[in-house]
């Protein structure tokens, strides 16, 4: 026998000088909520260990981000107050805005501070955009609120915004924006290739989101590749620094070929569904949580992703340490 491939596999310093893809702490972006009025840190139950923070406990844990060397932490906020518009998005008072801007100040010189920039928390039907009078979500009268929406957030500190929303044209709008306002420096993470997925389920406890109906005339069919590329290319035309696949692990193909067709740094979002799925079936003791945690990171790097969303940025950086 000539190949014997197992002689690369016999110990663990031959695996490891063998290893194509490793996943680091400086690679991965921890999301994280923050609740208007809490008072307390909120645990969220279909999402063991994750909670909807208090402004106190949410800098504490962003200064956990920073000492373990993440990348970034993404802020969503759950605002006391919703209404057709989602004024709460644009406000400074509005709860993200305040958690931004304390997120920066105490300790945005050591991670990436990171905002999503969406409607859906905010408004009172739950959807991304704002209604017409059909009840429709309008993209161009909520390009105009996400570019406000964004400059809100650069102005409150955020390093990154993350158009998350879906709506056509929505990076260029908010480069526009953000150009004019004089924040040539902030980072667009697009959400190039969001799914219309079960696997959000968990956020939208997390988020307690109000949505009526579903997102299928913004987000994308499951079906599709090609319109993935499509919005890629879109985006990346429209000025987007980075562009981001979600979910993960379902759309590992959209992730390869999105790290194929463009040049730009390439994201991917392990989201709410994916961490329970594994918090349940290893709380059930049926798989071993640290190995499908990291293997399933592994997994979305090696696919092509740059960087990582997880709800796991904290603990894999402990374990990879
Ligand atoms: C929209 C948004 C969603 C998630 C991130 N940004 C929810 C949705 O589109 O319904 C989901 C993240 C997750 O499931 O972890 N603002």
């Amino acid at each position: 026998m000539i190949d014997r491939p197992r002689r690369l596999r016999q110990s663990p310093v031959v695996r490891a000088m063998v290893a194509e893809t490793r996943v680091h702490p400086s690679q991965l972006i921890l999301p994280v909520f923050v609740a208007e009025g809490a008072t307390e840190p909120r645990p969220i139950p279909s999402m063991p260990g994750v909670v909807q923070h208090t402004l106190d406990s949410l800098v504490e844990e962003a200064r956990r981000a920073a000492g373990a060397g993440l990348a970034g932490v993404m802020l969503f906020g759950v605002p006391q107050h919703k209404d057709a518009r989602g004024c709460g998005a644009t406000e400074p008072s509005g709860i993200l805005n305040v958690a931004l801007q304390a997120v920066r100040d105490k300790v945005g010189d050591d991670v990436l501070v990171m905002a999503d920039t969406c409607l859906d928390e905010f408004t009172d039907h739950g959807h991304c955009g704002v209604l017409d009078d059909r009840g429709r979500v309008d993209n161009d009268a909520t390009l105009d609120i996400y570019a406000e929406m964004a400059v809100a957030q650069a102005r409150a500190g955020a390093h990154v915004v993350a158009p998350s929303g879906m709506m056509d044209g929505q990076v260029g709008a908010i480069r526009t924006a953000l150009d004019d306002a004089g924040f040539q420096d902030v980072v667009i993470l697009a959400y190039a290739a969001k799914y219309a997925s079960a696997f959000y389920g968990p956020f939208r406890d997390a988020v307690q989101s109000s949505l009526q109906g579903d997102r299928r005339t913004y987000q994308q069919d499951p079906a599709n590749i090609r319109e993935a590329l499509r919005e890629i290319d879109l985006d990346v035309a429209q000025g987007a620094d980075m562009v981001m696949v979600k979910p993960a692990l379902s759309y590992l193909d959209v992730v390869a070929a999105a790290a194929q067709r463009t040049t730009v740094p390439v994201a991917a979002y392990q989201v709410s569904g994916e961490y329970a799925m594994i918090e349940a079936a290893s709380a059930q003791g049926w798989i071993d949580r640290e190995r499908a945690a990291l293997e399933s990171l592994v997994s979305i790097r090696r696919a092509g992703a740059q960087a990582v969303l997880t709800y796991y940025a904290l603990e894999a950086a402990d374990w990879l340490g």
